[in-house]
């Protein structure tokens, strides 16, 4: 089957006005997902949150029958959260760390799951090992699995980083956690929407992600993957009526599913919209999206290389729709300015956000331009023209 992009870009008319190529900051939503939000709000407004709530029970149970086809996982064990970071964090701060233990990650690793490692080693004497990266800059995973210790409890990694268009190999990771039966949890922020997930194959325990950027969910949702397997064995950091029952005067029990994660209160809106942006996603086909995203980005690849003074810096094996550079004799956030004044956007990262990564490659910003399925081929022509002053 083959995406039927005309109808996929009526659905979103903003791609029309402009070239979005930032689907890795926070992508358009669709106009079913736009609805779903705005439906929801209505209904609000017109009975109040709660009865709304209670009549879209059916739809927001769906949220966890549709991240279940998503995931390949069980309904119990997905967990609605805030945001990516929330749900990275509330899974990682609910692992049973103590003095001594050791975390492996991988140079990529997302800014703010690495802050969190950090304020664990000071907090409570964890150590941190980061696995090197290969010839070609994804994780090495023999290297990887040689820095393994008695001690080691945790590998957490981020499988698409946001400072580049590498992708990790999430299942070779999987199977080395698993031959040592260490806990694997799995930053797919940026994976999650543009390529198939299974967390069977990748085999990892938790796996976090937001709503808004390839998944083109509304922004302020998330989610959180939490295997049966572990489930008993990890302690929220902070429980309410939700996350556990007032059994007793001084007893209570927390919930048997991965809703032990959540929130009573919650922006019930986002989650209709994030539920609608999954079963979108679905709807066109998660196969199908990863082949025009790698098929998109490659030729974005290859048209910003034959530019004069512009250089890709994106590396790995296996690249994502995330498409990294810099030009000679223009700031990255001069390039951004530029670009947007002519309806075109795109992001910078910097190395604050990439300390490991862009510290070994002495690079300090480079341009983000992240591709999605909506995209076409000529946006990418004219790009490319304006990139270079052409147009
Ligand atoms: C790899 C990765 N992980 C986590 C996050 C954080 O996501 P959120 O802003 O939804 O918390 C991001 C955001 O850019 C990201 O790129």
């Amino acid at each position: 089957m083959t995406i039927d992009i005309a109808r996929l870009r009526a659905d979103t008319p903003a791609c029309e006005q402009q070239i979005f190529f930032n689907s890795a900051g926070s992508s358009l939503m669709p106009n079913p997902v736009y609805r779903a939000v705005l439906d929801h709000l209505a209904l609000e407004q017109r009975i109040g949150g709660y009865a709304a709530e209670d009549d879209s029970e059916a739809v927001l149970e769906d949220f966890y029958d549709a991240f279940a086809t998503l995931l390949n996982c069980e309904r119990s064990e997905i967990a609605y959260v805030e945001n990516a970071t929330r749900a990275w964090d509330m899974a990682f701060y609910s692992l049973p760390l103590k003095e001594g233990d050791r975390i492996l990650t991988a140079e990529a690793e997302y800014v703010s799951n690495f802050l969190a490692f950090l304020h664990q080693a000071r907090r409570r004497g964890i150590e941190v090992d980061v696995a090197p990266s290969d010839a070609s800059g994804q994780l090495d995973v023999d290297a990887m699995e040689r820095l393994i210790t008695p001690r080691t409890r945790l590998i957490a990694m981020t499988h698409v980083p946001t400072q580049g268009g590498l992708v990790n190999p999430a299942e070779d990771v999987g199977r080395i956690a698993r031959r040592h039966g260490i806990t694997y949890l799995l930053d797919a922020c940026q994976s999650v929407g543009q390529m198939p997930l299974d967390v069977q194959k990748i085999g990892c325990h938790l796996l976090s992600g937001t709503g808004r950027k390839f998944l083109r969910g509304p922004r302020g949702t998330g989610f959180l993957y939490v295997s049966k397997e572990i489930l008993d064995q990890l302690d929220p950091p902070f429980i309410d009526l939700h996350a556990a029952t007032w059994t007793d005067a001084r007893s209570f029990d927390i919930r048997p599913d991965a809703r032990r994660f959540e929130n009573w209160e919650s922006f019930v809106a986002g989650r209709v919209g994030l539920r609608a942006a999954v079963r979108y996603a679905l709807e066109v086909g998660l196969d199908q999206i990863c082949a025009r995203v790698s098929m998109l980005a490659d030729r974005l690849r290859a048209s910003l290389s034959e530019l004069p003074g512009v250089t890709v810096r994106d590396l790995g094996r296996v690249r994502s729709g995330i498409v990294t550079f810099t030009k000679d004799g223009e700031a990255p956030r001069d390039i951004q300015a530029r670009l947007r004044a002519a309806n075109i956007a795109v992001s910078v990262s910097s190395k604050t956000s990439a300390q490991l990564d862009f510290g070994r490659r002495g690079l300090s910003q480079v341009v983000r331009a992240s591709v999605h399925y909506f995209n076409t081929e000529d946006e990418i022509e004219v790009f490319c023209d304006r990139l270079r002053g052409a147009r």
